[in-house]
């Protein structure tokens, strides 16, 4: 009796500390990582000159988020799960947005990564010279980081900012247009 009532205890606390760690350290719009520095053409930038998101004041999402949004659905989604809130078989990319390093996160999704040993097959497909995703990988990460932050709610987002030419000719001159 005494035993179960202590691992309970543990177990119970564990919980609480886990929650209370991913609250404090991902959930603010303060958080350097999080906070729009300065835009540029459409573009939002952190203080370190990091991408993310932005919503206006009437719920309009920027375009890269709009953007994000389509290309996880058509080449990330299948194994990540809908809206970045991962499956059995790959990690909640929404989360990986607000806690793995930007570049980081562009190294593994250029490169892929494959757990080393683990029993069950887990890999992370090389996207490098997959142009759907590298001229948009931006668009993605802040995408996901907006879902990290429960900025946009699941499925499409509602209202967007226009696409702006800067936007427009850079992805052209990605993708050889
Ligand atoms: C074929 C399935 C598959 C597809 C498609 C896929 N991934 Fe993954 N991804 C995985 C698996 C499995 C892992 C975990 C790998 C590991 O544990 O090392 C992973 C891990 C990652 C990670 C590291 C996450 C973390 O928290 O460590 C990032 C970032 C990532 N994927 C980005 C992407 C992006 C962006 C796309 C779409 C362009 C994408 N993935 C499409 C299977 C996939």
């Amino acid at each position: 009796m005494i035993r179960q009532g202590f691992s309970l205890v543990a177990v119970t606390a564990g919980l609480m500390v886990a929650s209370g760690v991913w609250a404090e350290t991902a959930h603010s719009m303060d958080d350097p990582n999080i906070a729009v520095s300065y835009e540029e053409d459409g573009r939002y930038y952190t203080e370190d000159d990091i991408p993310t998101f932005n919503i206006s004041e009437d719920g309009a999402v920027d375009w890269l988020t709009f953007s994000g949004f389509r290309r996880y659905h058509s080449e990330c989604h299948v194994c990540h799960g809908p809206d970045g809130e991962g499956s059995t078989y790959a990690p909640a990319l929404k989360k990986s947005a607000l806690t793995m390093d930007y570049y980081d996160f562009v190294d593994v999704a250029t490169n892929g990564r494959q757990k080393i040993g683990a029993a069950e097959n887990s890999v992370m497909p090389a996207f490098g010279t997959n142009l759907n995703v590298m001229c948009y990988l931006d668009d993605i990460y802040v995408y996901l980081k907006a879902r990290g932050m429960e900025a946009v709610p699941r499925g499409r987002p509602a209202k967007k900012a226009a696409k702006s030419d800067a936007i427009r000719e850079s992805e052209n001159a990605c993708m050889g247009m």
